[in-house]
C-alpha cells in the first residue's frame, strides 16, 4: 500500500492526506506539493532543516552514521581509488569511466582550460588586494560573456560544453587570482598535466625557471578536490540550482554559487579555522576558547566543528586529517604548532559534554587549512579551492535540475509578520 500521511487542523477537525514518497536509501519524505492548495496554507522552515528540495541521484549522505556516498560509491572508497577527473566523470555522468573514457575526458576537459586572452583585462580590474573569492565570483560570472556559443541551457550539447568550461577553467581562474594578487605573471595551463598538478603549476611556477610539481602534493591535492566535489543540497549548491531554476546561465549560476560558498558557516570555514588556530596561539589557551564557544552571549564558534548533516564524525575529516599528516612528513614538517593545537582542540572538544550532547564533531574544513598553509598556498586561497572543487558538483547538479521534468522556478513563500494594510501618510503628517 502507498504510503500516505494525515494531518489534521486541531481547530475544525479538518483532515488532509498527503503522499509519502520512499527513495533508495534514507528518510521517506512527505510530498507537500498540494499542501497550500488543499489547506491554504503554508509549511514554515526556516533554514530548511526538515525540507527535501529536490529529487536528486548525485549524493547521499547518512550524517547520523557519517557515510557519504557519491552515485553509491564511499567516498573513502573513491579518494583511496581515483583521480578527480573519474570523480567528476562519475558526478556527471552516473557511473565511473573506463580507460577509453576517462583518457576522452580528461582530453575533452583540457581543451577548456585556457581563458579567453580578453580575461586578462578583466583580471587588472580588480584591485591587487582583492580576495580570490570576490575575482572567482566576478571572473566565473564573466564568462557568460565570453562564451556566447554555450549558453542555450535547453540544449545538451551546449550544457555539457559549458560544464566542461567551467570544471577546466577553475583552476586557471583560481590560480590567476593568485598570481594577480602577487603581481606575478599568468602560467598558462599545461595540458600533460593532471587536474590538481595542472592547478598546482599554475600556482607556483613562473615563466623564469623551471617548475616541477611534488607528485605527492599533487596527489594530496587531488584527493582534497575529491572532497570537496558534491554533498548534496548545502547552501552553495542550493543557490546553484535556485539560480538555475529561473533558466540562469550556467556561469552566471556557478558565480551564485561561490558567492554562497564564501561565508564562513560554509567555505569560509577553512580560512576562519587556520585564522582561530592562529588566534588560539597555544595549546594551553584551548580551554578558554572551548568555553568561549560554548557561552552563548559570546558569538565565537569552533570553526571546522558542528555540521547541519553529520552528527557523527564527517568521514572526509577523517581523510584530510590522514592526507595532513602525509602531506606534513612529505614536506619534511615535523613539529606543526597549529597542527598540535588542532590535534589538542579536537581532543578536548570530543571530551567536553556540550560538543558531545550536541553531536559536534570536526568538519571537512578542519584539518584542510593546515594542509594548504604547508602546501604554501595562502589562506585567502582557501576557499577559492574549495570553490574550485565544488563546482564539478554544482555544475553535475545544475544538469540534474534542467534534465528533471519536475523542474519548476523555485519560489519560496513566507510567514508574513510585517504591518497588515493601512493608509498612506503625506510627508507633513509623519512625526
Ligand atoms: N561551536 C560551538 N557551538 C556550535 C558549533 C560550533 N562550531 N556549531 C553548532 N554549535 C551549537 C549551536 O550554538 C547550537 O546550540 P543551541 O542548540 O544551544 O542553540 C547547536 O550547536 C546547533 O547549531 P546550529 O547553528 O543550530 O546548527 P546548524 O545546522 O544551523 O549549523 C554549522 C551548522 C556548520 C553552520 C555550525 O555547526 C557552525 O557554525 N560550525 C562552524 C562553521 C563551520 O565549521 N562550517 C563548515 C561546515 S562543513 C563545510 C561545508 O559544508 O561548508
Amino acid at each position: 500500500m502507498a504510503k500516505t500521511i494525515t494531518v489534521k487542523d486541531n481547530a475544525s477537525g479538518k483532515t488532509w492526506t498527503f503522499p509519502v514518497m520512499s527513495g533508495t536509501v534514507g528518510p521517506d519524505v512527505v510530498d507537500i506539493r498540494k499542501f497550500y492548495a488543499e489547506t491554504d496554507m503554508f509549511t514554515y522552515d526556516p533554514g530548511f532543516t526538515s525540507t527535501g528540495s529536490c529529487e536528486s541521484k548525485i549524493t547521499f549522505i547518512d550524517g547520523d552514521k557519517g557515510v557519504l556516498l557519491h552515485r553509491g560509491y564511499p567516498i573513502e572508497e573513491l579518494a583511496e581509488n581515483c583521480n578527480f577527473e573519474e570523480v567528476a566523470y562519475l558526478l556527471l555522468n552516473g557511473e565511473l569511466p573506463n580507460a577509453v573514457e576517462k583518457k576522452k575526458f580528461q582530453r575533452d576537459i583540457t581543451y577548456h582550460t585556457m581563458l579567453h586572452e580578453q580575461l586578462h583585462s578583466f583580471f587588472s580590474g580588480f584591485r591587487r588586494d582583492a580576495h580570490p573569492m570576490a575575482v572567482m565570483c566576478g571572473v566565473a560570472g564573466a564568462l557568460s560573456a565570453f562564451y556566447h556559443d554555450s549558453l542555450d541551457i535547453t540544449n545538451p550539447e551546449h550544457r555539457r560544453i559549458s560544464s566542461y568550461r567551467l570544471i577546466a577553467k577553475m583552476p586557471t581562474i583560481a590560480a590567476w587570482a593568485y598570481k594577480y594578487s602577487l603581481g606575478q605573471p599568468f602560467i598558462y595551463p599545461r595540458n600533460d598535466l593532471g587536474y590538481a598538478e595542472n592547478f598546482l603549476y599554475m600556482m607556483f611556477a613562473t615563466p623564469c625557471e623551471d617548475y616541477e610539481v611534488n607528485p605527492i602534493l599533487a596527489k594530496a591535492m587531488d584527493r582534497i578536490l575529491i572532497l570537496h566535489a558534491d554533498h548534496e543540497q548545502n547552501a552553495s549548491t542550493s543557490t546553484v540550482r535556485l539560480a538555475g531554476s529561473s533558466g540562469a546561465n550556467p556561469f552566471a549560476c556557478i558565480a551564485a554559487g561561490i558567492a554562497s560558498l564564501w561565508g564562513p558557516a560554509h567555505g569560509g570555514a577553512n580560512e576562519a579555522v587556520l585564522n582561530m588556530l592562529k588566534q588560539i596561539g597555544n595549546k594551553k589557551n584551548i580551554p578558554e576558547f572551548v568555553k568561549r564557544a560554548k557561552d552563548k552571549n559570546d558569538n565565537f564558534r569552533l570553526m571546522g566543528f558542528g555540521h547541519r548533516v553529520y552528527k557523527n564524525y564527517d568521514p572526509r575529516a577523517r581523510i584530510m586529517s590522514r592526507t595532513c599528516s602525509e602531506v606534513l612528513k612529505e614536506l619534511g614538517i615535523k613539529n606543526n604548532p597549529l597542527l598540535d593545537i588542532a590535534i589538542e582542540l579536537e581532543k578536548i572538544a570530543l571530551e567536553d559534554e556540550y560538543f558531545i550532547e550536541k553531536k559536534l564533531y570536526p568538519n571537512v574544513d578542519f584539518y584542510s587549512g593546515i594542509i594548504f598553509e604547508a602546501m604554501g598556498i595562502p589562506v585567502t586561497m582557501f576557499t577559492a579551492l574549495f570553490a574550485l572543487a565544488r563546482t564539478t558538483g554544482w555544475i553535475a547538479q545544475w544538469n540534474e535540475m534542467n534534465e528533471d521534468p519536475q523542474q519548476k522556478i523555485g519560489r519560496p513563500r513566507q510567514l508574513y509578520t510585517g504591518s497588515p494594510k493601512r493608509k498612506f501618510k503625506p510627508i507633513k503628517s509623519r512625526k
